[in-house]
């Protein structure tokens, strides 16, 4: 091997087409250029070469050859990540996309093995076309992969009844560092024989390897889902409204999202095909799905829940989907807030959650304190109450440069918002994770003893500290 820089790279670039062939790499800039941005055009990267590998050996032998000339990796699957993780900064690019192959559904079992390029509406498909239900959902499903969702543990909108991504894998396999393969693929509910590796690498933003396929829990397709379009007067009538909905339908709660009206008014405004379901000048929205197992008495329940929420006045008003339309409509609705409020402008995002006890008292301290400290700003908060996890996004004041508001003023009600949302016993990332964006700050915030465990596995994993390094640690 060479001293020379370029030369040793070239060498390495000459190796790998090698090994993968030529489809599996490419230094084409006009290929790489859309792999360098985020989708909502915050941050831009780099990288000299883009490996795209078709198998879990041409990611081992890639992974090898990225050690042996130390070179740093950047994994990437849909690029739809929201904290500046799947941008390289100078790495080595893998994508996952060409892995997309579904290995097994075993019906029996109630599993599926897919690779880790399939994108999240495929899976759905399959487990479908199984009769079995997987339920992970989320507005960038139709670009995000299975790899980048077990990769940042993504939540969404079925979390309240079926977990996070952590506890929707069964197995996983996965290349390490070295381009060794560990092969986790095990279907189990039951396997006590020693530490949960699988869970290492779910949540950790491929900073410990690469995740190159998994074993995914199914469950069975509801019979029915009904939908409704609620109107609610605050943040705590909806609290109110979910414990109600959970206690009427005995747990069949499988979506409780809010909406508030300035976020509607956006999706009116910028989203084509919409229409207010219900329109009303309060200030708040819920859209709540119950999944149930018979057809059957199914709208009876929730028409009687929801009238007596509105005799109780926990409800202001509701509607409920009378035809599958109407149902994709008010999900369109929800799923556009966040492509709404991008064409709106900048603003600051704060992923956060707290026990949902506490969302009403967050909500309303959280909008007095941005306001109160950036006076004229939008507040957009929305997104998974029944979970406890706001999307708590803030906008520049008029007349401010939205960018100079991001980057100064802006981090000062980022930390006040965070502040609170640690004193009550919240996190600063409900779901989306830390990537870059939240690095700096969660090595303050966590406790020592929690960081030092953390780099203590990545040092055990990847020693030489070259996957998505500045990523999380
Ligand atoms: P990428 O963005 O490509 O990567 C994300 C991180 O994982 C990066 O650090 C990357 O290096 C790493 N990575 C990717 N693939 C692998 C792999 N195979 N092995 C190891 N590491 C890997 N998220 C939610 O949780 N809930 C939501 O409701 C939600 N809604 C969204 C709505 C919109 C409109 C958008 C744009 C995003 C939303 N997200 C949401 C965020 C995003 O979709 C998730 O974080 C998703 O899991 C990212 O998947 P991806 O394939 O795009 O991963
Ligand atoms: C969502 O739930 O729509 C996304 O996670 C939100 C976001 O843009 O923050
Ligand atoms: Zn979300």
């Amino acid at each position: 091997m060479t001293d020379d820089p370029g030369a040793r790279f070239s060498e390495f670039l000459s190796r790998l087409t090698e090994a993968l062939g030529p489809k599996g790499v490419s230094t084409d800039t006009q290929e790489i250029e859309p792999h360098l941005n985020d989708w909502r055009g915050r941050w831009k990267g780099s990288t000299p070469v883009l490996v795209k590998p078709a198998s879990t050996e041409e990611v081992s032998k890639a992974m090898a050859l990225c050690a042996e000339y130390g070179l740093a990796v950047n994994p990437q699957g849909g690029n739809s990540g929201m904290v500046n993780g799947s941008i390289p900064q100078g790495e080595v690019l893998i994508s996952l996309k060409r892995m997309n192959h579904v290995r097994e559904v075993d019906v029996l079992n109630d599993a599926m093995t897919l690779e880790a390029g399939v994108i999240l509406t495929r899976a759905q498909e399959v487990a479908d076309e199984n009769g079995r239900l997987f339920p992970l959902s989320l507005g960038a499903q139709g670009v995000a992969t299975i790899g980048g969702l077990i990769a940042t543990n993504a939540g969404g909108a079925g979390v309240l009844r079926y977990g996070m991504m952590r506890d929707l894998v069964l197995g996983i396999e996965a290349v390490l560092p070295d381009g060794r393969v560990w092969n986790g693929l095990r279907g189990l509910r039951k396997d006590n024989t020693g530490y949960d590796l699988k869970q290492l690498f779910i949540g950790a933003e491929g900073t410990l390897g690469i995740v190159t396929a998994a074993t995914l829990k199914l469950f069975p397709k509801p019979a029915v889902k009904e939908t409704a379009w609620i109107i609610v007067e605050s943040p705590a009538k909806a609290v109110e409204l979910l414990q109600l909905a959970k206690a009427a339908s005995g747990g069949a709660v499988t979506g409780f999202e809010i909406v508030p009206r300035f976020g509607l008014d956006l999706v009116l405004k910028h989203v084509p095909d919409v229409r207010d379901p219900l329109p009303s000048s309060a200030d708040w929205r819920i859209l709540m799905e119950l999944s149930l197992p018979r057809v059957e008495g199914a709208r009876d329940m929730i028409e009687t829940l929801l009238g007596e929420a509105i005799v109780r006045g926990i409800a202001a008003d509701a509607a409920v989907c009378g035809t599958e339309a109407q149902k994709a409509m008010v999900w369109k609705i929800r799923e556009s807030v966040p492509i709404a409020e991008r064409v709106h402008g900048k603003a600051l995002k704060h992923d956060v959650s707290v026990p949902v006890s506490r969302v009403a008292e967050f909500m309303q301290r959280g909008a007095a304190l941005a306001r109160s400290m950036a006076p004229g700003v939008d507040i957009i908060a929305f997104g998974h109450v029944g979970d406890g996890n706001i999307h708590f996004n803030v906008t520049a004041p008029p007349g401010v440069d939205q960018d100079a508001f991001l980057n100064r003023d802006g981090l000062k009600v980022t930390e006040a918002i965070h502040d609170l949302i640690v004193s009550l016993n919240g996190s600063i990332s409900a779901e989306h994770g830390i990537g870059r964006l939240k690095r700096d700050e969660l090595a303050w915030r966590k406790p020592q003893v929690e960081m030092e465990m953390m780099r203590a596995v990545k040092k055990a994993l990847d020693p030489d500290g070259r996957m998505n390094p500045g990523r999380i640690l």
